[in-house]
């Protein structure tokens, strides 16, 4: 029997995987003819179950060996028939245009205003998200007591030592002063945190850049000048800027700066609520007393800084109305912008 079937093994000579198959399950399966024999096996007299074993295992072998083979062989033959005609492939076919994305508007502004400093010789530098109190506020000449130190305006991570989310990208400048020595021209832009009730006009995360200068001489006309020209390239040649005094616990003096409303060409319209002018940045000249707490002489040195939230400028240059719209991924608002090439 073992002898008839091996020879039927060796024979075997199928044209399908369905006769293949078929095959399998006539020998090998649960019902199957040898699997049988294993059953017949334990009735065999002792003194032949050795070389009646070591047969009926080459049988099971041959036949397992004999289906992988064979359906290795046919499913090779299954797949290089197939005519490539039949698929109606056209390789002379134009290819079409594959979709691009488009660049995130706060991508695209922030790489604008990097680009526009750099220009004029600032670096960028960035620094970590989450920071100490020192590098946040102490540093900054923030009084122990200031409001934004509560818990109201910061999120913090730990208490005693202090350890929260930035509130703004200040710290990189604090970052930089202490590594670096004067002449400094840095653009450092980052997200921030902020612990506000999101709406239309303010969001818990946004983006900042700020910029900081610090060398010999440096004036309140140069940080005037520097200003005007970021508002040109950003916001078109016939901006113009105004600076309204304000009050920063890092700077002194400190401004706000507004550049006309580049909509209404400055002569009133809803966006700047019919004054012509929109606020853009603040900043002013460095405290001296941040220059030493961060190791710079300000006997020998001055500088200014200003900062400015990137959705804000965004939406001043897209007539974005809503900042809730940044961050919802909404397709029908980011394919507004820029392609991606
Ligand atoms: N750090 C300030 C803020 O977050 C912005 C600022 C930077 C103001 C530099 C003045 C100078 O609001």
């Amino acid at each position: 029997k073992i002898e008839a079937l091996l020879a039927e093994v060796e024979s075997f000579a199928p044209k399908t995987l369905a006769e293949v198959e078929e095959f399998r399950i006539r020998l090998l399966g649960k019902k199957g003819t040898v699997t049988a024999l294993f059953e017949e096996f334990k009735a065999a007299p002792s003194d032949q179950k050795k070389s009646l074993g070591q047969a009926m295992n080459r049988l099971k072998t041959a036949a397992i060996d004999k289906v992988n083979e064979l359906k290795a062989k046919l499913e090779e033959l299954a797949f290089a028939s197939v005519d490539a005609s039949s698929l109606a492939l056209d390789m002379t076919r134009p290819a079409g245009a594959d979709k691009v994305g488009t660049r995130h508007p706060i991508s695209l502004v922030r790489n604008q205003i990097l680009d526009i400093f750099q220009r004029i010789g600032f670096v960028p530098a960035e620094g970590p998200e989450i920071e100490d109190d020192w590098h946040v506020f102490t540093a900054l000449n923030f009084p122990p007591e200031h409001p934004a130190r509560d818990m109201q305006d910061t999120f913090f991570i730990e208490k005693d030592p202090d350890i929260l989310l930035r509130t703004h990208t200040s710290s990189i400048q604090v970052r930089v002063m202490q590594t670096q020595k004067p002449p400094i021209r840095v653009i450092c832009p980052g997200r921030v945190f902020r612990n506000e009730a999101i709406s239309y006009r303010a969001h818990c995360i946004f983006h900042q850049a700020e910029g900081l200068y610090i060398d010999d001489n440096v004036s309140f006309a140069d940080l005037k000048q520097t200003i005007l020209y970021f508002a040109k390239e950003m916001f078109g040649e016939k901006s113009e800027i105004r600076m309204r005094p304000s009050y920063f616990p890092f700077t002194e003096p400190s401004t706000e700066v507004d550049v006309s409303c580049n909509l209404c060409g400055g002569k009133g319209c809803p966006v700047c609520k019919y004054t012509g002018w929109l606020e853009i940045m603040g900043a002013g000249m460095v405290d001296p007393n941040v220059l030493e707490a961060c190791g710079i002489d300000s006997r020998k040195y001055t500088g200014f800084a200003f900062g400015m939230g990137v959705e804000r400028i965004a939406m001043l240059k897209y007539g974005v109305k809503d900042l809730r719209l940044y961050f919802e991924n909404d397709l029908r608002f980011l394919r507004q912008f820029t392609p991606v090439f």
